[in-house]
């Protein structure tokens, strides 16, 4: 049978991909559908590229995790999407309100991004395709005003400039995107993003993507995503959607499956019908290790699999989105 990241490819997208953690790799029949390359051609780890699990302190870079991530992409033939270099949330405590100057955090994020992305300059089987799927990730709060975190209050927008340059040098190769969430819908976030990018390209600034997390709501899947997606295609960027999960009460009802099935294959489609859609992510592929059930009590069976590795109608979805 033709997995998910085979059918993806055979309709012109770069991979259909998957998250994963390190803590997962020990369960043998979770990995043995994560190493199948059908199955999955990308991968993105969920937490041990961040700031908190790359320098805990400052100067001192820890790459184990993200090595054995960046390996197994390598040993099973699958992209790597780095995952990420500035972001508001799981940074070091050292990475803090109040403890730099303007010019001192300017080289906090040119050290930590340049060493970040150079340590993964050339660790995938493709050197062109290697995407930090988040250079910057969630700089907006949902109103479309900025987000403030350490980086804006220190720095104002130029953060983003400073951490896509810096990623740029270190590996002119790395695709460099921009990461967020509830930009999937015509709105002040999706505007916002959009006048980022467009400032960011008369500029000169490097940046060749814009990530769609897609942490969606069974029933709730916004109908101007594919429009969405078409507004940042026409200024010359690839999308991709990046951490897909539709997450629903639990338990799951069977109506809500069946509802969750049409919304997978619907936002799968959106991707589809839009040339520069490179492929798409889930925010894991199975429910036994979903982040949503720890952080929305109630909601969860968010994966396409299910608890017990079992596969869902949200499968059923994704491969008539595919195959369509
Ligand atoms: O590392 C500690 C471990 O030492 C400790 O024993 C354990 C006990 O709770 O916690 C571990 O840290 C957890 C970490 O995942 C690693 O497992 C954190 O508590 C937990 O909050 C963290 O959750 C991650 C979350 O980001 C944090 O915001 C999820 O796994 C990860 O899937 C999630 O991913 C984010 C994307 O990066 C950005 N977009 C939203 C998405 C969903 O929140």
């Amino acid at each position: 049978s033709s997995g998910l990241n085979k059918l993806a490819k055979t309709a012109g997208k770069l991979y259909l991909g998957t998250a994963t953690d390190n803590n997962e790799l020990t369960d043998a029949a979770y990995t043995a559908i994560l190493d199948d390359n059908s199955q999955f051609g990308q991968i993105t780890p969920a937490n041990s590229m961040k700031w908190d699990a790359t320098e805990p302190t400052r100067g001192t870079f820890t790459f184990s995790g993200g090595d054995q991530i960046a390996n197994l992409a390598k040993t099973n033939g699958m992209l790597l999407r780095g995952h990420n270099c500035v972001w508001y949330n799981q940074l070091p405590s050292w990475v803090a309100n109040g403890q730099f100057t303007a010019a001192d955090l300017t080289t906090v994020i040119q050290t930590h991004c340049s060493t970040l992305v150079s340590h993964y300059k050339g660790q995938v089987y493709d050197k062109k395709t290697l995407g930090t799927s988040s250079t910057v990730s969630e700089p907006f709060n949902d109103d479309g005003t900025w987000r403030s975190d350490v980086f804006y209050n220190t720095l104002g927008t130029s953060y983003v400039p400073i951490a896509l340059k810096a990623a740029r040098a270190a590996d002119p190769n790395a695709k460099l995107y921009i990461n967020d969430y509830n930009i999937e819908q015509t709105g002040a976030k999706a505007t916002a993003m959009l006048n980022l990018v467009k400032q960011l390209i008369a500029d000169g600034v490097p940046i060749d993507g814009v990530g769609f997390q897609c942490h969606f709501i069974v029933g709730e899947v916004p109908g101007s995503f594919q429009t969405v997606l078409e507004q940042f295609t026409a200024l010359g960027l690839e999308v991709a959607i990046t951490e897909l999960d539709i997450r629903t009460t639990t338990p799951a009802s069977q109506s809500a499956l069946a509802q969750q099935e049409k919304d997978y294959q619907s936002v799968i489609q959106a991707c589809m019908n839009v040339k520069g859609c490179v492929g798409a992510t889930l925010w894991d592929f199975t429910d036994k290790y979903s982040w949503v059930p720890s952080t929305f009590s109630g909601q969860g069976a968010a994966c396409p699999w299910d608890q017990n590795l079992v596969k869902k109608p949200a499968y059923t979805g994704i491969v008539n989105a595919l195959s369509a």
